[in-house]
């Protein structure tokens, strides 16, 4: 077998359909420590395999996030979460300075992208738990949240998060899945055949998983703590609704150039 060239690299890329291809042909030399290993990782790509499971990582608001196969890659547009709960924080502390370090719960987290990256964006300390139901997702946020010190939980949404959270957490950060059961079916391949079921299917309207956050963040959340979702376009109105019936106010930002919606839930104090 002779050694596979970029160029090669490139037309094998573009021929599956890949739009990037000279991007990802450059990630994969890059990453690649033989040309057995090249010429593995380039099968791989070509049969649509995300290109961040075989390479092993993404980059996420600057960080590189490592993702195992099976476990959801974080989105670009995700990254307007970790960002509106970093404007949010520090507007808080601004006015209220504060020495205690941020409680963050990342509800959800499959590789533990967001917690992570809140708590490297923060100027103050950061207490992070994080959440996920997929054993395969845990293994992995738990090394990703290492350098920070998180903790990660295997379970059922707040299931097995300890008592001494209750009423403490200051952003709660929760990117459920929220695909309407009946859209899977025609996603992209790399998310319906590479990513579990259980990281994309929300339910009838989408909106199963995000109600139930709805419904237990105002027993987490301290006074004045915001919970974070991310949404579709068309999805936010009814989500507004879930955190209004649940008590908390709740308004929706759009950051148009990452084309994403998130809805923010806030407890007001009494
Ligand atoms: C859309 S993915 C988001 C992952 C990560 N927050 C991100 O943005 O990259 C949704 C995640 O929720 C997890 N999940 C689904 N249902 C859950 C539940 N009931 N409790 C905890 N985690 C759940 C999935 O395993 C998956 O990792």
């Amino acid at each position: 077998m002779t050694d596979l060239t970029y160029e090669a690299v490139v037309q094998l890329l573009r021929t599956a359909g890949c739009v990037f291809a000279e991007d990802e042909a450059a990630l994969l030399l890059q990453s690649a420590q033989s040309p057995a290993e090249l010429a593995a990782m380039v099968d791989r790509r070509v049969a649509g395999e995300p290109l961040e499971v075989v390479v092993g990582w993404a980059s996420f608001c600057g960080l590189r996030i490592e993702i195992d196969a099976g476990v959801f890659v974080p989105r670009l547009r995700t990254e307007f979460l970790v960002d509106e709960a970093a404007r949010l924080v520090e507007l808080v502390r601004l006015v209220l300075p504060s020495e205690e370090p941020v409680v963050v719960l990342d509800l959800c987290c499959g590789s533990g992208a967001l917690g992570v990256a809140l708590a490297e964006t923060l100027d103050a300390d950061v207490e992070l738990y994080s959440v996920d139901v997929d054993p395969v997702a845990v293994a992995c946020a738990r090394r990703n949240v290492a350098p920070v010190d998180g903790v990660v939980f295997e379970g059922d949404l707040d299931a097995p998060l300890p008592d001494h959270l209750l009423g403490r957490v200051e952003v709660l950060l929760a990117n459920v899945p929220y695909v309407p059961s009946r859209v899977i079916g025609s996603m992209p391949p790399e998310a319906r055949l590479h990513e579990p079921r259980v990281t994309l299917d929300g339910g009838p309207d989408g909106l199963d998983v995000l109600r139930r956050v709805a419904e237990l963040a105002p027993r987490w959340l301290v006074p004045g703590g915001h919970v974070f979702v991310e949404t579709s376009e068309s999805q936010a109105d009814e989500a507004c609704a879930a955190f209004e019936a649940a008590g908390l106010t709740a308004r929706v930002a759009v950051d148009v150039d990452r084309e994403a919606t998130a809805v923010v839930g806030t407890l007001l104090p009494e």
